[in-house]
């Protein structure tokens, strides 16, 4: 990266989503009721495709840079129990939407670490969404494995379901970087998680790494996207790490001072992306990197990326429904969130109740602004006018948007072609391109979102 670009990066840093939806979550409004919820399901059509998330809110050990929905806990009943309230908000569900004869076609478990369930408890959910669903044979099914808690009967188990994709947590190889951060995993836990993910026939295999961790160096990164090659996955995640110890108590534990600064995030990034490019892997959005036979990248060049609150995903079914504390349901217009702490979800759903919290039903801004977010997000360059004539909207007023982006443009980071494009002319740009965009972003400042870069 040259230095005028790193500067102009610099001089524009500042805190901004990330963009898995917009509006984004904060944005929700308390208050969804079993009502609404079942009102939105009953408008989904018959017969149609459907994505299912299944969250799984258990850890062995936390991560202090951890920044998902999770706990520790070394009972295993904690995770028995959940699974069963899995299964009653499934049964809550499945009046409204076994008639409807849905079809999966993707079906993601997240958390948290998925890898806590038994076999026993992750085939009765399994047996469970099939009673209610019909997979297809092309169904995607994916799981996040957590590398230290992988074992034969859980990839026997899996297989069995037909997974067919798994996103492995390796972060780092750099002993110094995993203790600073209490993550005890070494390169061959990481190895046999892998040797495991193809003897049990998952060949998609995603490796998670992250940058801006405490201690990281060019050097260390660099040897460490190198190991992550010597594995041959398929995906590559290159996550930023979002420092947000007002938000996650626990980040406080991580020692600020052997944090990188923003320029020396910039280098990691680039030091590590040039690994992964050097050897062919095809840039993806703001933080992927995947083989030239990946299914994202065949979805970048026919157009046809997404994100969703997973992140990136060839997946562009307009219903994503989320089991499980936190999860988040994409119906059409509207999300939906369930309660995020385990108390009032459990409450909920043993007394019969949908666990329902949050919602928002998107406006017809929202919902070319969100066209737009998701475009920049994906491709990195979006014609607004464009996309809001698609929508079917094409007097909507950018005018103030393309305002805003202009100091963006004054310092290299972005340019406007002569039919109204926006590009985005570095990966750290596109979430400043998509903050010009975003209306509630004035509200959201005060409750701080993480480093563009
Ligand atoms: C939901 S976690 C699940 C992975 C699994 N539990 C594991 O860690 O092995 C998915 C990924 O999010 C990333 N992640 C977690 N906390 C983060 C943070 N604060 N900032 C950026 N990425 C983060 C990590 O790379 C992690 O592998
Ligand atoms: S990063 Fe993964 S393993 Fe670590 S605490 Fe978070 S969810 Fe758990």
């Amino acid at each position: 990266m040259n230095s005028t670009l790193k500067e102009s990066i610099l001089k524009h840093d500042r805190m901004v989503p990330r963009y898995t939806s917009y509006p984004t979550a904060p944005h929700f409004k308390t208050g969804a009721t079993q009502d609404w919820l079942r009102a939105a399901l009953e408008r989904i059509p018959a017969r149609t495709q459907i994505s299912l998330y299944i969250h799984v809110p258990f850890c062995n050990q936390l991560c202090w840079f951890c920044g998902c929905h999770t706990r520790v806990t070394n009972r295993y009943g904690a995770v028995a129990d959940y699974t069963d309230w899995l299964m009653q908000e499934l049964d809550l569900l499945a009046p409204v939407l076994k008639p409807k004869n849905l079809e999966v076609r993707y079906l993601h478990f997240g958390g948290g670490s998925p890898t806590m369930l038994r076999p026993s408890d992750f085939r009765r959910i399994m047996s469970r969404l099939r009673k209610v669903f019909r997979f297809g044979v092309q169904a995607g099914i994916s799981i996040e494995i957590d590398p230290r808690a992988a074992s034969e009967e859980k990839f026997a188990a899996y297989e069995k379901a037909g997974v067919n994709r798994a996103s492995l947590g390796v972060q780092d190889f750099n002993q110094q970087v995993m203790d600073s951060v209490n993550r005890s995993q070494d390169y061959k836990t990481c190895e046999r998680a892998i040797k495991m993910c193809r003897d049990y026939g998952i060949k998609n295999v995603n490796i998670d790494l992250m940058y801006g961790l405490p201690y990281q160096t060019q050097s260390t990164i660099k040897e460490t996207a190198e190991k992550a090659l010597a594995l041959d996955p398929q995906r590559i995640a290159l996550f930023g790490y979002a420092h947000v110890p007002w938000l996650k108590k626990h980040m406080r534990l991580i020692q600020e001072e052997a944090l990188p600064s923003v320029e020396q995030r910039l280098d990691l990034f680039e030091t590590a992306s040039d690994v992964f490019e050097g050897v062919g892997y095809i840039p993806v959005g703001i933080d992927h990197f995947c083989k030239e036979t990946d299914s994202l990248v065949t979805a970048l060049r026919e157009n046809n990326l997404s994100r969703n609150f997973q992140g990136y995903t060839d997946d562009n079914c307009p219903y994503l429904l989320a089991l499980g504390a936190s999860g988040i349901s994409r119906l059409g217009d509207v999300y939906v969130q369930n309660f995020v702490h385990l108390p009032p979800y459990r409450d909920r759903v043993v007394s019969g109740q949908l666990p329902v919290d949050k919602f928002c039903e998107m406006t017809e801004q929202d919902k070319i602004r969100a066209r737009v977010i998701e475009k920049m997000m994906c491709t990195l360059s979006v014609n607004p006018l464009a996309e809001a004539a698609r929508l079917g909207m094409p007097d909507h007023d950018f005018a103030g948007v393309y305002e805003s982006v202009m100091p963006l443009v004054r310092d290299g980071l972005s340019r406007v072609s002569a039919d109204g494009t926006i590009h985005a002319l570095a990966r750290q740009s596109a979430r400043l391109v998509c903050a010009a965009f975003d209306q509630y972003l004035p509200v959201a400042a005060e409750q701080r979102h993480v480093s563009a870069s």
